[in-house]
């Protein structure tokens, strides 16, 4: 389809074709990534950071039924007695293999079943008159959920070992023009509107839009690269207290990491494993699964540091010739291929300086798409946060024990991804797709 900008409950046809377009792609890739390994290899825990991938599958089922079936759309429960199994708050992570679990078959006909009525009860229901139903707003929800979860999958599968499971895409386009880029770009200081209260589809943590003044700040035009992050490495990075937050360095220490997780030395090249195959590792490439520790020593190294949210979110949607804060670098366009690499399409970040159609107006890179960015700060609420729909989406996540991440990731879905989607892990986490850009302040004359 070839909408361009947020569809809104004025246009029925349009929101419920883009609801069912949302929901339909979101499926085809959880059975791509459902389908490609055994039963066995379903059920299995590859990582204890990770559910197995029948877990997954089925509690994508259960949140549509929880949210389209039963309150959406008034329908009586289907699965009522699964609902606990696959409730994410009453089961940590490492206890999934244990539980009663739908056998892959029933899984994937659950999920089948729920998606049939689901789609009847999209064709019948207006899109507007409550919050939950306004501009197909828990639709879009969950299609994002979903999304969310082929991305959950995904690391799963980066974590599983053996040969790949997955047959591999093409890799994503080289860029032309990437050695004449400058290094880093200036924005200007001064007020932006971050958050939205307008993008129908946005989540409550990204809500509502407000005005932060943000003074004057240089980020880098593209994400750091393999290659700059090998030069951290050799200057002995690891080994050097200076750089680090104290609870970094004694995480790196007490677990002896010395290099992105999934990297391996071989004599003088570093390798690494991307999907059950070993490589070198591309010195072009923004850097992969780092922690919030090591991108936070690596940017000190550098005599800089990482962008607080409000910096990041302003490089990504302020707009300095109108002042208007839009829903993607490039404007108000959905994503597209040639704007960024996202939806799972290559199995890997795009060469840094890539796509130039999706840069900012100042010319900044890959906000969206290729690897997650870091940011400084914790997973806060903004003024006027409200719980919406339920409280563990967010609510239950704000405070210290989270750092934000922003611009998605190859791994993330279109729908799932926007200029004020925030995401949020743990410091020490590195399994996710994450890297990072560096910022340092501006002097005042430019501020
Ligand atoms: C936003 C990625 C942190 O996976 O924990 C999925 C998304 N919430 N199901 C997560 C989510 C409920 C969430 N993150
Ligand atoms: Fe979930």
């Amino acid at each position: 389809m070839t909408a361009t900008g947020p569809a809104t409950g004025d246009d029925a046809p349009a929101l419920r074709q883009r609801a069912v377009d949302a929901l339909l792609s979101a499926r085809e890739r959880t059975a791509t990534l459902t389908s490609c390994v055994d039963d066995p290899d379903l059920l299995a825990q590859h990582s204890p950071l990770m559910s197995p991938l029948v877990w997954d599958l089925a509690h994508i089922g259960n949140q549509e039924e929880l949210w389209l079936l039963r309150a959406v759309g008034g329908r009586e429960a289907l699965r009522p007695d699964i609902d606990k199994v696959y409730d994410a708050f009453e089961h940590p992570r490492v206890e999934r293999p244990s539980l009663p679990l739908l056998p892959p078959d029933e899984a994937r006909g659950y999920v089948a079943d729920v998606r049939a009525r689901v789609l009847d009860v999209l064709e019948s229901t207006p899109l507007h008159g409550s919050p939950l139903v306004d501009s197909g707003f828990a639709f879009g929800m969950i299609a994002q959920h979903e999304q969310q979860h082929d991305e959950t999958m995904l690391i799963t599968h980066q974590l599983r070992r053996g040969p790949a499971a997955l047959s591999a895409p093409p890799p994503p386009p080289a860029p032309a023009d990437a050695a004449a880029l400058p290094a880093e770009v200036l924005v200007p200081g001064g007020p932006f509107t971050m958050g939205t209260s307008t993008e129908p589809w946005a989540l409550d943590n990204e809500r509502p839009g407000h005005t932060r003044d943000v003074p004057g700040f240089f980020i880098d035009t593209v994400p750091v690269s393999n290659g700059a992050y090998v030069r951290f490495i050799e200057d002995g990075g690891y080994d050097d207290p200076r750089w680090w937050a104290p609870e970094g360095w004694a995480y790196i220490r007490e677990h002896a990491l010395a290099a992105p997780l999934f990297w391996r030395r071989e004599g003088n090249a570093w390798l690494r494993r991307r999907f059950g195959v070993v490589e070198p590792v591309p010195a072009e490439e923004p850097v992969l699964h780092v922690s919030w520790y090591e991108a936070d020593a690596y940017a000190r190294w550098a005599g800089r540091r990482l962008p607080t949210e409000a910096e990041w979110e302003k490089a990504a949607r302020h707009d300095p010739a109108t002042g208007r804060s839009r829903r993607y670098p490039w404007g108000d366009a959905d994503p597209s291929p040639e704007r960024a690499n996202l939806g799972q399409r290559h199995l890997q970040p795009a060469p840094v300086g890539s796509y130039p159609e999706g840069a900012s107006p100042l010319g900044v890179r890959q906000l969206m798409g290729d690897v997650w960015e870091w940011t400084a700060g914790d997973f806060l609420p903004y003024p006027g946060f409200a719980a919406f729909p339920y409280r563990e989406y967010s609510q239950v996540f704000f405070g210290s024990s989270y750092k934000v991440l922003r611009g998605g990731c190859f791994a993330v879905g279109t729908v799932a991804c926007r200029g004020t989607f925030r995401n949020w892990d743990h410091p020490v986490r590195r399994q996710i797709f994450s890297g990072f850009r560096t910022a340092r302040d501006a002097a005042p004359e430019a501020a």
